[in-house]
C-alpha cells in the first residue's frame, strides 16, 4: 500500500510517499481503509520532533492524528464494529498515522462517522472538534450567558469552538484574519476583531471576558496580556503556549493537552448529523501533496482544513 512516511525527524524534505506494508488487526484493533487524513498543526510539530522526549514515534512513521474510513478488517475480540462500517477517529499522538491507505486502530477509539458529510471530510473533525469540546467544557467549564473570547477562532479548532460556545449559549467574541472572517461569521461570533489590525488586547482593553481560549502560538507575554482580559474569578485556556499563573483577580489559567475520547467523538458527530456543528474542508489533495501541505502550513498560507485523500 502507499503511505506518507518520514525515517527520521526533519523539515518537510523528509516526507515521502512509500509503498509500505498493509498493516493487519492485533487483538482489540481493526484496520481502516482510510478515506481521509486531514492535516493538523501537530503533524508538522510531531515530524519537526518537538514532541520526541515524551511521545517519541517509531521510524519510519507516517504522519496524521485524524482518520475517517471504512472498516476493512477487525481483530480478535473486536465487538460493535463490522467490515464496512465508516467511522472516524483521534490517533494517539506518536501512533502510526492516517496518512495512508490503510491503519490499524484500536477499536475503542473508533466513533460512527457523520452520515450527512463525505466520508473524507468527516477526518477534518476528531481533533479539533475534541480540542474544541475539552477546552470549552472541561476546562472553561463554559455555562449559558457567558462571555468567552477566542483567540485564533479563523483556525479548525477555533471555528468549532465558537459554534460549540453559541450553542452553549455564551456571547462570543472572536479574532481572526480577513481570510477567515466568514468562515468566523459563519461560525455564530457575535463580534469579530481582526488582528492584523492592532494589538488584541488594545483593540479590547477594558472588556472582561468570563472566559478566553487561546489557540495562537504567541510569545508568553502575549498570553500574560490575554490573561487580563479575563473578568475577576474567569478562566483562561491555552492550547498553545502555557498561561502565566498567578494572574491574580481570582483568574484560573489552565494550559490543555488534547485527549482522544470516543464518547465525545460520537456526541460531536451526533451534532454534526443534526445540523448543530458545520464541518468545513478547505481542500481534499493526494497523499503525494503531504510535502507540500507542511510547507504551507509553515509559510501561513494554509487557510482552512486540508484534507490529504489515499
Ligand atoms: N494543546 C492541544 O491539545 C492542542 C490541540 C489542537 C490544537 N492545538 C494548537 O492550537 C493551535 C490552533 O490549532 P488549529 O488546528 O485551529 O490551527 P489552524 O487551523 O492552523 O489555525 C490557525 C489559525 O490561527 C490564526 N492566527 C494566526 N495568528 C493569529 C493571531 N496573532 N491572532 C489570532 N489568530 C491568529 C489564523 O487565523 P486566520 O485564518 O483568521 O488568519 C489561522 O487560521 C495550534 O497552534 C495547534 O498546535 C493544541
Amino acid at each position: 500500500m502507499k503511505a506518507v512516511r518520514y525515517h527520521a525527524y526533519g523539515d518537510s524534505d523528509v516526507l515521502r510517499v512509500e509503498e509500505a506494508e498493509r498493516p493487519t488487526a492485533a487483538p482489540g484493533h481493526v484496520v481502516l481503509k482510510v478515506a481521509g487524513a486531514a492535516f493538523n498543526p501537530v503533524d508538522a510539530m510531531i515530524r519537526a520532533g518537538g514532541f520526541h522526549q515524551f511521545a517519541p514515534v517509531e521510524f519510519p512513521h507516517t504522519p496524521g492524528m485524524d482518520a475517517s474510513g471504512t472498516v476493512a478488517e477487525t481483530g480478535e475480540g473486536v465487538t460493535g464494529w463490522s467490515v464496512g462500517d465508516a467511522v472516524v477517529a483521534s490517533l494517539a499522538i506518536n501512533a502510526p498515522g492516517a496518512a495512508a491507505e490503510y491503519i490499524a486502530v484500536p477499536a475503542d477509539a473508533l466513533a460512527a462517522a457523520p452520515r450527512t458529510v463525505p466520508l473524507a471530510d468527516a477526518s477534518a473533525l476528531p481533533g479539533v472538534g475534541l480540542t474544541a469540546w475539552q477546552g470549552l467544557y472541561e476546562h472553561a467549564k463554559l455555562r449559558s450567558g457567558q462571555r468567552l473570547l477566542v483567540n485564533g477562532a479563523g483556525g479548525g479548532v477555533g471555528r468549532i469552538a465558537v459554534q460549540l460556545a453559541k450553542r452553549a449559549g455564551a456571547e462570543v467574541t472572536a479574532t481572526a484574519s480577513a481570510r477567515s472572517l466568514d468562515r468566523v461569521k459563519a461560525a455564530g461570533a457575535d463580534r469579530i476583531v481582526d488582528y492584523t489590525a492592532g494589538p488584541v488586547a488594545e483593540a479590547l482593553a477594558g472588556q472582561r471576558f468570563d472566559a478566553v481560549f487561546h489557540l495562537v502560538r504567541t510569545a508568553p507575554e502575549e498570553v500574560a496580556r490575554m490573561a487580563e482580559l479575563v473578568a475577576e474569578g474567569g478562566v483562561l485556556v491555552s492550547a498553545t503556549v502555557p498561561a502565566p499563573e498567578g494572574a491574580g483577580r481570582g483568574v484560573r489559567t489552565e494550559m490543555m493537552s488534547m485527549r482522544g475520547d470516543a464518547g465525545q467523538l460520537a456526541e460531536l458527530v451526533a451534532l454534526v448529523d443534526a445540523g448543530e456543528l458545520t464541518v468545513d474542508v478547505a481542500e481534499r489533495l493526494p497523499l503525494a501533496e503531504a510535502k507540500a501541505v507542511h510547507d504551507r502550513f509553515a509559510a501561513g498560507t494554509l487557510a482552512g482544513k486540508t484534507v490529504l485523500v489515499p
